[in-house]
């Protein structure tokens, strides 16, 4: 489907197009209970959750929203069952492969946070083939949590900083939020606004811990591949009906 075939979604008219906000983080939580509803493998949970993504994502592009960052895999999914691991990770390489073309329609910048060296390397070769051809692209920046933790990414931040105390170049007085933010995956990348999770979970699992400190949480229990435009729609009238203090008055 070509960017000019595929629907157009309008901005609902009870949303504030100038009080939307500018980077979505989800985590993308329920697959599984949706496979097992219909006594169906975890898996079918998984494929119909990257339909719900796109959708998603496409949403989002079409409303105007700067970057969505999306948790595909966590450091602790790699407790799950070997064949469970092993699917997503050629899900993850299909998926790309097959989106790219769409991607680049539609503007798409896709970028990926995470400890990548760890993954498959047929899996990183895709991820820097996607992500490098699509740098240039001016749309909605596209971010993929990928094997990625709160924890290791803030050890990871200490240790870069740390190394450069120890070879002098770097005073530990000097060390303040916009360096130690510096040092994160999503160095340059605003903190998200709003955070989905759905499935019911009130937790953060990891995800994000440093760039959440501010951001809105909002949890339905629809489960990932039943969340529509029409559910996004719910999360940002929550969205919009929010009094955004930051600890002030
Ligand atoms: C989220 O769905 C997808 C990933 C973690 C990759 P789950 O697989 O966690 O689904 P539930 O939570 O078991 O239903
Ligand atoms: C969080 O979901 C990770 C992703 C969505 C990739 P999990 O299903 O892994 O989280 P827990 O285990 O319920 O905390
Ligand atoms: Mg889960």
């Amino acid at each position: 489907m070509t960017a000019k075939q595929r629907v157009v979604y309008e901005l609902p008219a009870d949303l504030d197009p100038n009080r939307l906000p500018k980077h979505i983080a989800v985590i993308m939580d329920g697959n599984g209970r949706w496979a097992k509803r219909r006594g169906w493998p975890r898996t079918m949970g998984h494929r119909q959750g990257v339909e719900t993504l796109k959708e998603l994502l496409r949403c989002c592009r079409d409303w105007g929203i700067e970057a969505l960052t999306a948790y595909a895999f966590s450091t602790e999914n790699w407790g799950r069952p070997l064949e469970e691991v092993d699917f997503l990770m050629a899900l993850f390489e299909r998926v790309l492969m097959r989106e790219l073309r769409e991607m680049m329609e539609e503007e798409v910048r896709i970028q990926f946070v995470g400890n990548l060296n760890a993954l498959p390397t047929s899996l990183q070769a895709k991820i820097e083939e996607s992500r490098e051809s699509t740098r240039n692209n001016h749309g909605i920046l596209f971010n993929v949590a990928t094997n990625y933790g709160g924890r290791q990414e803030i050890i990871r931040a200490c240790q870069e900083i740390a190394s450069q105390v120890q070879q002098g170049q770097l005073n530990p007085d000097d060390i303040d939020e916009v360096l130690f933010e510096k040092h994160l995956y999503t160095a340059g990348l605003s903190h998200p606004d709003l955070l989905i999770r759905t499935s019911g979970e009130m937790r953060i699992s990891n995800f994000l811990l440093w760039q959440m400190a501010y951001a809105e949480i909002y949890v339905t229990d629809t489960l990932w591949p039943d969340f529509d435009s029409s559910e996004f729609h719910l999360a940002l009238c929550s969205y919009q009906k929010r009094d955004r203090r930051f600890g002030k008055v």
